[in-house]
Parts: C-alpha cells; sequence; structure tokens
C-alpha cells in the first residue's frame, strides 16, 4: 500500500517511516521535502501525482509556547475573515486557503494544512490518519479521560489542533498521543532524552511533581498505527502509554535507570516553572481501554525506559 506521510522529518514521523518502510511504500512529505501542507495547490498536484491509498498525517507546529504567539495574530485575521465567529467556534466552510498560503503560524499548518490534506483524501476517497493530542483537554478532570470526554484546550496549540480535528469529517482515523519518547534520536530530542541530559549535567535537578501525564513509547504509536491501519479503523482513539506519571517520578525512574544519584533530583511546582509561558494542562491521564479492546497493548513505561537505555 501506498503511504503519503507528513511530518516525515519530524519526531513521530520519522520513526514511523523507519519502522514500516520495508511493510509499505511511504511518500515522506514535509516541508523539508519541499511541500509545504499549506500551499494546497502544489500540496494537490503532489499528491496526484503520487497517488496514495492513504494519508499519515503528523506534520504540525508543534511548540506550545511558539504556537502561543501566534494567537493573537490568527485571531485579528480569523476575525476579518468571519471565520471565527464566537468564543472558540470556527466556520470551517468560509476557510479560504489561499489566505494561509506558505504562512508558518500555528493556525495555517495545524488546521489550513489539515484540511487541505483532508480535502483531498475525500476528493479521492482515501483515508486519512491524524495525529492529535491530549492537549485538548484543559486537564481539570478529576480522573482519568477516555474518548467521549469534553474538550476544552487551554493554550493556543491545543486549540489549533482540536479544530484541525473539526475539520475532518468522521471517516478519518483521529488519534491522541501524549508525551512521546523513545530511543535517542539524531532528529529531535524527546521529552525523556531532555531528562536524562538535565539530570547528568545539573548539580541538582528540579523536575515537577504536580503534574501527571501519560508518556508514550514512539515504537507503540507506530505499531499501533499500523494496527490500525490494517483494521481500518476510524473515528476517535487514544494512543497512549499505560502509565501516569509525575516529571519528578520520571526522573527518579532516569537516575535509577541510568544510575544517577537522586540525590541529585528535587522537586518544583508546575507554577514555579512554567511562569511566564503558555497555560498547559497539568493533570492529564488519557486511557487507552478503546485501544486495548480493539487488540492491541502498549508497553509499560519502565520496561521501555530499559530498552530505550540500551539502545535495542
Ligand atoms: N511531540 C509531542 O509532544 C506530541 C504530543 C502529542 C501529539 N503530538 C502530535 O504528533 C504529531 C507529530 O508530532 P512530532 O512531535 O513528531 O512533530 P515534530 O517533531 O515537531 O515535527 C513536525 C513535522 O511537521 C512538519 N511540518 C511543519 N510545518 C509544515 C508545513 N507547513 N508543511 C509540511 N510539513 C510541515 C515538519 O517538517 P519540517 O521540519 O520539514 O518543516 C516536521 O516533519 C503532531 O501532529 C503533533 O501535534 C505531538
Amino acid at each position: 500500500m501506498k503511504i503519503a506521510l507528513t511530518g516525515a522529518s519530524g519526531l513521530i514521523g520519522s520513526r514511523f517511516f523507519d519502522l514500516l518502510k520495508s511493510k509499505y511504500e511511504i511518500i515522506p512529505l514535509s516541508s523539508s521535502y519541499g511541500v509545504d501542507i499549506t500551499d494546497k495547490t502544489k500540496l494537490e498536484r503532489f499528491l496526484s501525482n503520487k497517488n496514495p491509498a492513504l494519508i499519515a498525517h503528523m506534520a504540525a507546529k508543534t511548540g506550545v509556547d511558539s504556537c502561543e504567539q501566534d494567537r493573537e495574530t490568527d485571531i485579528k485575521k480569523l476575525k476579518k475573515a468571519r471565520v471565527y465567529i464566537e468564543d472558540k467556534k470556527l466556520d470551517v466552510l468560509a476557510i479560504d486557503p489561499t489566505e494561509w498560503k506558505n504562512e508558518v503560524s500555528a493556525f495555517a499548518i495545524n488546521v489550513v494544512g489539515t484540511k487541505n490534506l483532508s480535502d483531498y483524501a475525500q476528493k479521492n476517497e482515501i483515508p486519512l490518519i491524524y495525529i492529535s493530542t491530549d492537549f485538548v483537554f484543559d486537564g481539570e478532570k478529576n480522573g482519568e479521560y477516555t474518548e467521549e470526554d469534553e474538550t476544552n484546550p487551554i493554550n493556543w496549540y491545543g486549540q489549533t489542533k482540536l479544530w484541525g480535528e473539526k475539520v475532518l469529517p468522521q471517516e478519518h482515523l483521529i488519534t491522541r498521543t501524549s508525551y512521546p519518547y523513545g530511543y535517542k534520536s539524531q532528529i529531535k530530542k524527546d521529552f525523556i532524552w531532555s531528562l536524562v541530559d538535565l539530570i547528568q549535567s545539573q548539580d541538582i535537578a528540579r523536575l515537577v511533581s504536580d503534574q501527571i501525564i501519560t508518556p508514550t513509547f514512539i515504537d507503540n504509536i507506530v505499531y499501533a498505527l499500523d494496527f490500525l491501519i490494517e483494521k481500518k479503523a476510524r473515528g476517535l482513539l487514544n494512543v497512549v502509554g499505560n502509565n501516569f506519571l509525575s516529571p519528578y517520578e520520571i526522573g527518579i525512574a532516569i537516575s535509577r535507570e541510568f544510575g544517577i544519584p537522586e540525590i541529585k533530583i528535587e522537586t518544583v511546582t508546575r507554577e514555579k516553572l512554567y511562569k511566564g509561558r503558555a497555560h498547559r494542562p497539568f493533570k492529564v491521564m488519557l486511557k487507552n481501554d478503546k485501544l486495548r479492546d480493539l487488540g492491541f497493548e502498549m508497553t509499560d513505561f519502565f520496561e521501555t525506559l530499559k530498552l530505550i537505555k540500551k539502545g535495542i
């Protein structure tokens, strides 16, 4: 099967390419490969030439703080074009893709880029898989989030990723993942390897103890997507790990696994660490029961930590 892969140069996309290139004919697509998803005409021409049977859409503007900086100008432009109706509501049909061509804002890439791909997929009757995020939630729920829970993004990254979900018709697959990590990559340092470097290089590392995240092993994400492609799954699914942990707990686990004295790790509150930065949801425990019920098991965090340390 021929798969067009957006975000092929990114953290998850590059691993998708490496692990599945012998199984599928993967056509990499990202701005570094010369295709900008905000350029609808060029994108459609590229895809028509390649004629993929499926689009795996992993391209996004992912920097939470840099997305936040786009909020004001994006909203101004959306209001002027009467696309932004009122509090967080969009008139999707009023989006004019030419207005956002080659723009690098969060709205241009995460919403218009996704809509451009979705329009091509619909016109050509092929499925699209979209990777979304736990940041569509506000983190205020007292308990775990399922696919049925109400969304309420509290930063521009989460808002634009949610609108990316909304522009897709039902026949596509939306997978929400969170805090992806994996083997040491030349492409991008994930949060686990950033923590390893932090703990190794500082005399005292201060890690947040009042935040809970759902770390997800990237190889699990890739093989879950492969499984879902084979199953022809549609709708919305959480593709996340099994463990809910604070960055402090993760730091302690890393220090044990990598043999770094725990004394070097101290706790800090999220309020102190993220002062002056974009708001983040601080307690997002995503449940993966629906994926498990379909027949796919994610690996335990502490087991994968051993694997990535050994590099095997
Ligand atoms: N990383 C996380 O913590 C996280 C958590 C949950 C969900 N996700 C979602 O998972 C997906 C993959 O994330 P990631 O961390 O692997 O991303 P990443 O490493 O930041 O890579 C983003 C990719 O998007 C491409 N891209 C950006 N703008 C583009 C444009 N205008 N046209 C074409 N390609 C463009 C980039 O290509 P160039 O570099 O060539 O521009 C790059 O390949 C995203 O949808 C993200 O929202 C990520």
